[in-house]
């Protein structure tokens, strides 16, 4: 490079300075959760990796200061003028681990709920460098962790899914705190409360869409795996209704209750959730190939030293489906009234894509007092009976660990 194009270039990286800077109240430590990578059965490598709390949970304020950029929904008008002055102005804060419901442990991460304040955490997996999101490419992949989610009890949410967020947490080099601030969800319900996306501030509530795999929304009494394509790679951003439709919002999912099958989860079921167990996700393609498409996805469990598939489908007109697939998604289309947006989007090939670039890893725990989740638990999805069981006390804990991710039939026997 020439001495007037370099010295060009780097003028460029000095402009370009926008987007939030490092808050210096609170060093970032992000804590350690060691997973394995597998070729085959035994044949595992561990990961020194770590995980970073969600950059909206985080303390934001003025460059130096200590005023807060955003209350509620107000942004501060002097330091956020606008967008790109905002990004300037603010800082996130390294935080707390502990007091903020997260404590990892070797190749464990619980993740504590309050069921009085209803608040509970989203954190992703750094890579071992911690500056850039661990990426997951799924295609003809196997994915599996344990879990124990004993005192995970209804209108509560234990899950652990993937979004096509990007490595950087978005736009770097002039992101400065970047995804190690965990900078830079998306989901497919396109969430319209990122404080910022893509180095600058979401002043204008702008919704940020990408794909998106929940491989586990969980409690003790039903499970559900989801498939949630976009019209578009992710992220991008939509606003007010034309974000709708966009994505696959309910998804495509199999919950095991749902499909005729109310003995097989739960407490002293089959799968008896009141004990730690297996959870292992299957990715298979056309071509029995990473480089084919995605055409199925296979749920299997262990418990006690025991597999257990997925049990088939008992619902009239559609039985014997154990997995999902594009047949699976339309016939349960066709026969139990579900969304049509599974294939609007494009069914299985927007995921088939998002997991060649890779996936970013998500974990967290949450609650609805207002009843929200009988899609998860309530009538026809479990034996809930809608509402937020707190009998436990105001504190919930779910323990996600042991995982592991390689080829098919490398991770759990
Ligand atoms: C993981 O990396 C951290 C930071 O480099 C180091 O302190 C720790 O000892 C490593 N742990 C393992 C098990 O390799
Ligand atoms: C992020 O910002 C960069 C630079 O302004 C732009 O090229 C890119 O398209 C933006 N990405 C998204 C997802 O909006
Ligand atoms: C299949 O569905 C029927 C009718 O809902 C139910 O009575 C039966 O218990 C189910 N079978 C299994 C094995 O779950
Ligand atoms: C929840 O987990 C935290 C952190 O590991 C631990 O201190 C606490 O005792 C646990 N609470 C319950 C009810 O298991």
């Amino acid at each position: 490079m020439s001495p007037s194009l370099h010295a060009l270039v780097s003028s460029l990286f000095v402009a370009v300075v926008y987007a939030q800077q490092i808050g210096t109240n609170t060093p970032e430590v992000n804590p350690r959760l060691l997973w394995e990578e597998c070729t085959l059965p035994g044949l595992c490598k561990k990961v020194n990796g770590s995980i970073t709390i969600d950059a909206n949970y985080r303390w934001t304020h003025n460059v130096g200061g200590y005023t807060n950029c955003r209350n509620g929904n107000a942004w501060d008008p002097t330091i956020c003028p606008d967008p790109l002055t905002c990004a300037q102005n603010c800082a996130v804060e390294g935080v707390d681990y502990s007091s903020s419901g997260i404590a990892t442990a070797g190749n464990a991460v619980t993740l504590t709920l309050n069921t009085v304040t209803n608040s509970g955490p989203r954190i992703y997996l750094l890579s071992e460098d911690e500056k850039t999101y661990q990426m997951f490419k799924l295609n003809q992949r196997e994915f599996a962790f344990d879990v124990d989610l004993s005192q995970v009890a209804c209108g509560m949410n234990a899950a652990l899914y993937f979004s096509e967020m990007e490595a950087h947490g978005g736009n770097a080099p002039s992101n400065k705190a970047g995804a190690k601030f965990g900078t830079g969800y998306c989901d497919a319900q396109c969430p319209s409360g990122d404080n910022f996306f893509n180095g600058t501030a979401n002043m204008a509530n702008s919704g940020i869409c990408c794909n998106e795999m929940d491989i586990w929304e969980a409690n003790r009494i039903s499970n559900a795996f989801t498939t949630h394509g976009c019209m578009k790679d992710g992220p991008y951003t939509c606003s007010g209704s034309g974000c709708q439709g966009q994505c696959d919002g309910n998804g495509c999912a199999f919950n095991a209750f749902h499909q005729g099958r109310p003995d097989f989860y739960g407490p002293k079921m089959t799968i008896d959730t009141t004990k730690k167990f297996t959870v292992v996700t299957q990715f298979l393609t056309d071509n029995s190939r990473p480089t084919g498409h995605l055409s199925e996805i296979r749920r299997l469990y262990v418990q006690n030293g025991r597999v257990h598939q997925t049990p088939p489908t008992n619902v009239t007109g559609m039985p014997g489906f154990n997995s999902v697939s594009q047949q699976y998604c339309d016939a349960q289309r066709k026969i139990m009234g579900a969304s049509n947006l599974f294939d609007e989007t494009g069914g299985m090939k927007p995921l088939s894509a998002a997991f060649n670039t890779g996936m970013v890893l998500v974990f967290s725990l949450w609650d609805d007092p207002s009843g929200g989740m009988t899609w998860l638990d309530g009538p026809g999805a479990g034996s809930c009976t809608g509402g937020l069981d707190t009998s436990g006390g105001p504190s919930v804990n779910v323990t996600f660990s042991n995982i592991k991710f390689g080829s098919i039939g490398s991770t759990f026997l």
